[in-house]
């Protein structure tokens, strides 16, 4: 078992003061999604998969249940790169099926915590596999990733629907990048679908996706000594049709300020003004397809559930 982190704490602090810099003194304010995600954030993302409302973790486990064994038998890689690991649950299913070929499992994960004990697990139930964890971010260059044997790279979840569409580009070319042709991408998506599933989805009745949300304010108090007070923003999910996707929100319920001694800067809030913590884009298959082909990628399968809510891709490199 092995963990590489590429990412340290100190780096990853960089980074988040550069962004809530630019982000919350913008207009409207907003933040990158991957903040959500610290040992707290990870684990409410986990109770979020088990929700009734949330739909697209056990769409997507079904459908690699379903197809795992096709992927296995199209591009018997001998090693897995999982981006945006996380707790790798579903993972599993393919690791089942690719069993045959595969030598080596790579989860890759800004959140340290979550990737540490996903390696844990996974190296007990594996003992056959080599496990290679890699704390880094899936928006830097993947070119530190290891390499050996054919590979096939996995980011699921909808997880690439979390990125704005440029820097989606710029993510999907560099993947296709670091591949070589004959090696393949499996790329899980949520697609475009009923609205009230959508926003039932994005604000659950039990209150796990607000708690998710406002998790991103305790990560500024923790990491930039920041005095938010999190019962004094309210969860929104709000579906922008132009650009078709679900954005959360944290609202303000009174006008306040607020200190920030780790950017050395105090903003303000007004009554009802909103940070856009998430974007998370649902896609059309033709769009897709043609951004994959952009990148360089041929998709070979297309696996939809009978919903039409979720697609696995799998493509491969030209
Ligand atoms: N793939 C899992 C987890 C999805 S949650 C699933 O399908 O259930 C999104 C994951 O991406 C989280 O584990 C989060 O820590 C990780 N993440 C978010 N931004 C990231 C980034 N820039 N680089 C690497 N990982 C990131
Ligand atoms: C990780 N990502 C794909 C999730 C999504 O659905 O966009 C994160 C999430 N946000 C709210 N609920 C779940």
């Amino acid at each position: 078992m092995i963990v590489d982190v590429h990412l340290r704490p100190e780096d990853l602090d960089d980074k988040l003061r550069e962004d809530a810099r630019r982000g919350l003194t913008s207009e409207p304010k907003y933040l990158s999604p991957t903040w959500l995600y610290d040992a707290r954030g990870s684990e409410l993302f986990v109770e979020i998969t088990r929700l009734p409302e949330y739909y697209p973790t056990r769409t997507e486990f079904a459908l690699l249940r379903q197809h795992a064994a096709d992927f296995a038998d199209s591009v018997r890689p001998e090693m897995l790169v999982e981006l945006g690991s996380g707790a790798s649950e579903k993972t599993r299913v393919l690791l089942d099926a690719l069993v045959p070929y595969l030598r080596t499992y790579v989860p890759q994960d800004v959140s340290e915590p979550a990737l540490r004990s996903a390696v844990t697990r996974l190296s007990a139930e594996y003992p056959a596999l080599s496990v290679h964890g890699v704390v880094g971010d899936f928006t830097d260059s993947l070119a530190h990733l290891p390499s050996g044997g054919t590979r096939a790279i996995a980011f699921l979840g909808g997880t690439i629907g979390n990125l704005v569409p440029a820097d989606r580009a710029e993510f999907l070319t560099g993947t296709a990048g670091i591949l070589r042709p004959g090696e393949w991408l499996l790329l899980g998506a949520g697609l475009v679908t009923d609205l009230d599933a959508l926003l039932a989805a994005y604000d659950d009745a039990a209150g796990v996706t607000a708690e998710f949300d406002r998790n991103v304010l305790r990560v500024l108090n923790d990491r930039l000594g920041a005095d938010f007070d999190p019962d004094r923003f309210v969860h929104r999910a709000v579906w922008d049709a132009e650009n078709e996707w679900i954005e959360m929100r944290l609202e303000a319920t009174e006008a306040m300020d607020v200190r920030i001694p780790g950017l050395d800067l105090e903003i303000s809030f007004g009554e009802g003004e909103q940070i856009r913590t998430e974007i998370s884009a649902k896609f059309r298959l033709a769009g897709l397809r043609q951004e994959l082909a952009d990148a360089g990628f041929v998709v070979r399968h297309e696996w939809v559930d009978p919903e039409a809510r979720f697609v696995l891709l799998a493509a491969e490199r030209r």
